[in-house]
């Protein structure tokens, strides 16, 4: 809870002390993200305990335990990747399914937590992370921890590259604080790896948190978003899908997959697309 605090006031110190990106942006001052970002309320401690209080119960229970990466395997094979998010977790170029691979295992915990809890609307989701497919809490842990260890992609969905400086701007201004100085993520914080995510992928998870329909999103960075314009989010997500992962990400350490024979045959999802988060 300190820690949520002194965030809430470095990020708010950050904005009145440090130059602003859009202080040498070229849309007119009076409209610049940072001004339209002091001009919004604030969130309040309370919205972001709330947010730190979700899906608790599930969450710390498999946060505790230790991840079993051969177990988590099994059921990455056999509850995730036939449906959706192939054996590599390495998503879909068309943003369509996201880079997984690599990410934190205290987010995927969360956001599976989250998920079945109901406080992240995921209607293609939710049915797979349900206990009667995935399992227990274990099985949550587990899976996180091997997800954790698959190799991450370079070659990931772009965007256009035709407004990258403004892009690093924002991000350096407005998204380090929390994912990193290189999009790495903060694992006891839950804020997710970004780095190397599929442009597509990005741009829409930023307007759906922008637009509510991802409540389970830090409320600060809820406020955020909406100084920001469709350039600014277009900008910042261009430059957000070209920070390279580190060698350790690129390369993983996941077990060799065993033989398709041990798992058991299901069908793939036939949920439909714009239902995808
Ligand atoms: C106050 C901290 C904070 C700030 C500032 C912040 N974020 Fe986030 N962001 C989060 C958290 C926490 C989540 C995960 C939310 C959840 O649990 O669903 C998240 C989620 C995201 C996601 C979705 C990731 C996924 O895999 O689905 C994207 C994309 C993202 N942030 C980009 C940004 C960008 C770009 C900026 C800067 C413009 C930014 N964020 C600023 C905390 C922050």
């Amino acid at each position: 809870m300190i820690r949520s605090i002194v965030s809430a006031i470095i990020v708010s110190m950050g904005l009145l002390i440090t130059p602003c990106h859009a202080e040498t942006d070229a849309s007119p001052a009076s409209s610049t993200p940072f001004r339209r970002y002091l001009a919004t309320p604030k969130p309040t401690k309370s919205l972001v305990e709330q947010w730190k209080n979700q899906s608790r119960g599930e969450r710390e229970a498999a946060l505790h335990l230790k991840g079993n990466v051969a177990n988590g395997q099994k059921v990455y094979l056999e509850s995730c990747s036939n449906k959706c998010h192939l054996p590599h977790g390495q998503g879909s170029k068309n943003g369509e399914y996201p880079q997984i691979a690599g990410q934190l295992r205290e987010v995927t915990i969360k956001q599976l937590a989250d998920i079945r809890a109901r406080n992240r609307d995921n209607p293609t989701m939710y049915r797979f992370a349900l206990p009667n497919e995935i399992g227990g809490v274990q099985n949550i842990a587990d899976v996180a921890a091997y997800i954790e260890t698959l190799p991450m992609t370079l070659d990931n969905g772009k965007g256009p590259g035709n407004d990258l400086e403004r892009g690093r701007r924002i991000h350096d201004h407005d998204c380090v604080i929390c994912h990193g100085a290189n999009g790495e993520g903060k694992a006891e914080q839950y804020y997710p790896l970004i780095q190397g995510q599929h442009y597509e992928y990005l741009v829409r998870q930023y307007q759906w948190i922008r637009d509510g329909r991802r409540r389970n999103a830090h409320p600060m960075m809820v406020e955020q978003i909406q100084g920001y314009t469709q350039q600014d989010i277009a900008a910042v997500m261009d430059h957000v899908s070209r920070l390279v992962p580190s060698q350790a990400k690129l390369k993983g350490s996941a077990p060799p997959a065993p033989p398709l024979s041990t798992l058991s045959p299901s069908s793939p999802s036939t949920a439909p697309k714009d239902d995808l988060l």
